[in-house]
């Protein structure tokens, strides 16, 4: 493989579910000219349709010129078939997080694309070397671990299997910088950085609420407004979907032989069964749409004076009366995210 550093131009996008719409935006948005594919061509549609939408609420803010946003929408192309990745520099993939179609989609884009084609994979939780190894070039494979929602969320792991080029993963550091992402390189481990790290946040919130120690606004909101995380644990998890996250923290649990650290809350896997993914399904941790009541759409606390850890709770179990006035505020607070995101995470 040469070490030359091209400007990549040309980039293909498999998968038009929550991160392969937004990676395909912020690629067209930096003028690429980006080949959107999925095996649902509803899922294509809905995609446009949702980054139409997100460039038309940034030219109501005035972000953005009406122009700019109709020459980002029409270089999103949907060519219904994958050989339309013919010509791409780089094709990433947003699929199902199972490593099978994985390499099963990387061998056929191999067939496809040009011997220099890059290939990257969204993946959370999975080997990217196992991804490669399944290719005939894996040297130019490589994690490109985009964050939820990818048109907010401007940082991105570029993950480096062994056997990845070092000019593949360069390449990638300098197109995320054109499209407006900070890059940060890492190793191929389970997790990477931020979904290892983030054992420590979802996992044990998770079995909080499990253990019953508090309820998931209590949980939430304490992590939000003590140790300043813009979501609570639960929140997160409602955002992401625990369609996406049970197969994550799973992954992750098994690649590192099952250490106790990474075990996941038996919780997460019931509640995926009985579809309370989160946002994506109207019910989660907390409900969503229209009929949700008010007080259960999570909220930021900003600025509350003398936040306490602990809070005095009585004989019964029941919360002081200053904790709950702190949850009526919680509850009060607004979305911390904007409805047009919101209306993106909903399928
Ligand atoms: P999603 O469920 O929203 O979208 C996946 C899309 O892939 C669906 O539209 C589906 O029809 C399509 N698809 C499935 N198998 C396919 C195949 N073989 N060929 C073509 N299309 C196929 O999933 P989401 O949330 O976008 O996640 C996609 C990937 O990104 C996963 O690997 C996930 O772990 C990763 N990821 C997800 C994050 C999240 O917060 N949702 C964050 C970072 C990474």
């Amino acid at each position: 493989m040469k070490t030359v550093i091209h400007e990549i131009l040309k980039v293909g996008v498999i998968g038009a579910g929550a991160m392969g719409r937004g990676i395909a935006q912020v690629c067209a948005a930096a003028g690429c000219t980006v080949q959107l594919f999925d095996a649902s061509v509803d899922a294509v549609t809905r995609a446009r349709q949702a980054v139409q939408e997100d460039l038309a609420q940034g030219v109501a803010k005035g972000r953005l010129s009406q122009e700019v946003a109709d020459a980002t929408l029409a270089r999103i192309h949907a060519p219904g078939e994958l050989a339309g990745m013919k010509d791409c520099e780089l094709v990433v993939e947003a699929i199902v997080e199972q490593i099978e179609p994985k390499q099963q989609l990387f061998r056929a884009l191999e067939a496809i694309v040009s011997p220099a084609c890059i290939l990257a994979t969204n993946t959370s939780s999975l080997s990217v070397t196992a991804i490669a190894q399944a290719c005939e070039r894996p040297e130019r494979v490589a994690g490109w671990h985009f964050f939820n929602p990818v048109t907010r969320m401007r940082v991105v792991e570029v993950v480096a299997a062994p056997r990845t080029h070092k000019s593949v993963a360069d390449a990638l550091e300098q197109l995320s910088g054109k499209i407006g992402h900070r890059a940060v390189v890492t190793s191929d481990s389970p997790g990477f950085v931020v979904n290892h790290a983030g054992r420590a946040f979802v996992t044990e919130g998770l079995k909080l609420l499990a253990e019953r120690t508090a309820g998931h606004e209590v949980i939430d909101a304490i992590m939000r407004t003590c140790a300043g995380f813009r979501m609570g644990p639960l929140e997160l998890l409602d955002l992401t979907g625990l369609d996406v996250s049970v197969p994550v923290m799973e992954s992750i649990h098994a690649q590192y032989y099952g250490d106790d650290r990474y075990r996941p809350a038996a919780l997460a896997r019931t509640r995926m069964a009985a579809g309370l993914l989160g946002r994506k399904s109207g019910e989660g941790f907390y409900t969503y749409g229209a009929k949700a009541p008010a007080a259960s759409q999570p909220g930021s606390v900003v600025g509350l004076p003398d936040v306490r850890v602990w809070w005095p709770v009585d004989g019964a179990g029941a919360v002081s009366a200053e904790l709950a006035a702190f949850l009526a505020e919680v509850r009060r607070s607004p979305d911390p995210f904007d409805a047009d995101v919101v209306r993106s995470q909903s399928r």
